[in-house]
């Protein structure tokens, strides 16, 4: 993991006068810092979201007892400032969810594992964070959609295989959550979440495509008509949708129901796993529909041995859009990403921009100030590839790459989160319209 996250600034001046403030005190926590007053609530606020059982994160780090066999490996980690996870960066807005340390904070930790990393005083430890008991991130899913449990045989290739869910919806539906879930992350690399027509007849040869058809954007190909349809998301590991902001939602069309294009990984044995979609409905009135605007470079073809390889690909608002969040997602050599808007009025802002990019670290970006732009604005999305042997994770600096849906292909798949103003605002109890 690589990270380069903003340097904070400080005036000199707020610092002298933090000094004389603070000397009374000699800062005795600050250079003697125990785990209970002073580690344990930075953890709650900054490391615990992933870094608790059955999150994303190896292990869990809630209580001194977990904490301390890993104290060496995160003062590494912290002051490489890798922990965290955090690499984009915004020249216009900044972001929700930045768990970034201060240097503040960095300093504490590492005061604190220097000096032995000390337990202190138990009375002193905050009260722990109540995570909930829920398997579901959201706090409770209106409605849980099951699908047909998986049997993954063991075997050398990927799989692309297609599930469907029974439910079908009987009316337009607004959701502002959707969340996947299985019982078995390891075999999953990603999964594209779609709603498509209940009528609509998927062709046999897509139920279950194998590793030749995810090279060369041939699974994208095949499956045009299925992305034409409702595309909602794919889930990589970590991701959810969550849209709470007021007055907004995902449209769930009537007749709809939810397919999983599900890409399993090579296993050594034979598997099962089970898998849901968890979806949150809206409540009071929508103003604002959610919708993604995609870039997908299928024709990507990258010669060996080059360590910088640049692509980009342009496509355009339709409609006055409020930008909401941004996503990236590149395989081993992807190394830097970018989204430049060009506005209408000839103006041209970077709106996104991953300048280290590195693939255990995929997440989505959420504005903390959404902004408008408006329609026939043009984006630009920018991707540079390292196929050289600079490369630390590059598997094969000899190969010719060309876009696939396997870890050791190439990608470059990004989504711009946004919303349309509805025509006309409508109001609508648990996710359906309230007559009016
Ligand atoms: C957004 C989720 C997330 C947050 C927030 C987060 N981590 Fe992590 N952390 C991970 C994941 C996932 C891994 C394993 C993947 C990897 O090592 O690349 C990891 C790995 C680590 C490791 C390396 C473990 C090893 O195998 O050596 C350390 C140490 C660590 N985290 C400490 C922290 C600390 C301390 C914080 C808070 C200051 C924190 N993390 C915040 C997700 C997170």
């Amino acid at each position: 993991m690589r990270d380069q996250p903003k340097k904070i600034c400080r005036s000199c001046l707020i610092f002298f006068i933090g000094t004389i403030l603070c000397s009374w005190r000699a800062t005795a926590s600050d250079t003697n810092p125990v785990f209970t007053k002073d580690i344990l609530p930075i953890l709650q606020e900054k490391c615990q979201a992933c870094h608790r059982p059955d999150q994303v994160a190896p292990m869990s780090l809630l209580t001194y007892q977990e904490v301390r066999p890993w104290v060496k490996s995160i003062l590494k980690e912290v002051t490489a400032k890798n922990m965290p996870p955090f690499h984009a960066k915004s020249p216009k807005g900044y972001f929700k969810d930045d768990h970034r340390l201060t240097d503040n904070q960095i300093q504490l930790i590492s005061n604190w594992v220097k000096n032995g990393a000390p337990k202190g005083n138990p009375a002193d430890a905050p009260e722990p964070i109540e995570w909930g008991g829920s398997a579901w991130s959201m706090e409770k899913p209106d409605l849980i959609l099951d699908f047909p449990e998986a049997t993954v045989s063991s075997r050398s290739i990927d799989d692309f295989v297609l599930y469907f869910s029974d439910y079908v919806f009987q009316e337009d539906t607004w959701v502002q959550a959707l969340e996947f879930k299985s019982s078995n992350y390891e075999i999953i690399h990603h999964v594209g979440i779609f709603a498509v027509d209940s009528r609509f007849e998927v062709p046999d040869e897509l139920m279950l495509l194998d590793s030749e058809d995810g090279v060369g954007g041939r699974v994208i190909e095949k499956n045009a008509a299925l992305i034409e349809q409702n595309y909602l998301y794919t889930w990589l590991p970590g991701q959810r949708i969550e849209y709470r902001d007021e007055g907004q939602g995902y449209r769930i069309r009537k007749g709809e129901r939810f397919v999983l294009q599900v890409h399993f990984a090579p296993s050594d044995v034979e598997t099962k796993c089970t898998m849901q979609m968890g979806l949150e409905y809206v409540n009071g009135e929508i103003r604002y529909e959610n919708m993604i605007l995609p870039s997908l470079m299928t024709t990507l073809v990258i010669p060996p041995h080059n360590p910088s390889f640049r692509k980009k690909q342009s496509t355009m608002f339709l409609q006055d859009s409020l930008v909401q969040s941004f996503l990236i997602h590149m395989h081993l050599r992807g190394i830097s990403a970018k989204f430049v808007f060009h506005y209408p009025d000839g103006k041209v802002e970077t709106a996104f921009e991953i300048p280290k990019y590195n693939f255990d670290w995929q997440r989505v970006y959420h504005l903390a100030k959404p902004y408008k732009v408006p329609k026939g604005t043009k984006v630009e999305f920018h991707g540079t590839w390292d196929n050289s042997t600079n490369n630390p994770l590059n598997p094969d600096p000899n190969a010719l790459v060309v876009w696939g849906e396997k870890t050791s292909d190439e990608m470059y798949g990004a989504s711009i989160y946004h919303t349309v103003d509805l025509d006309e605002p409508i109001v609508v109890e648990n996710g359906r319209e309230i007559e009016k």
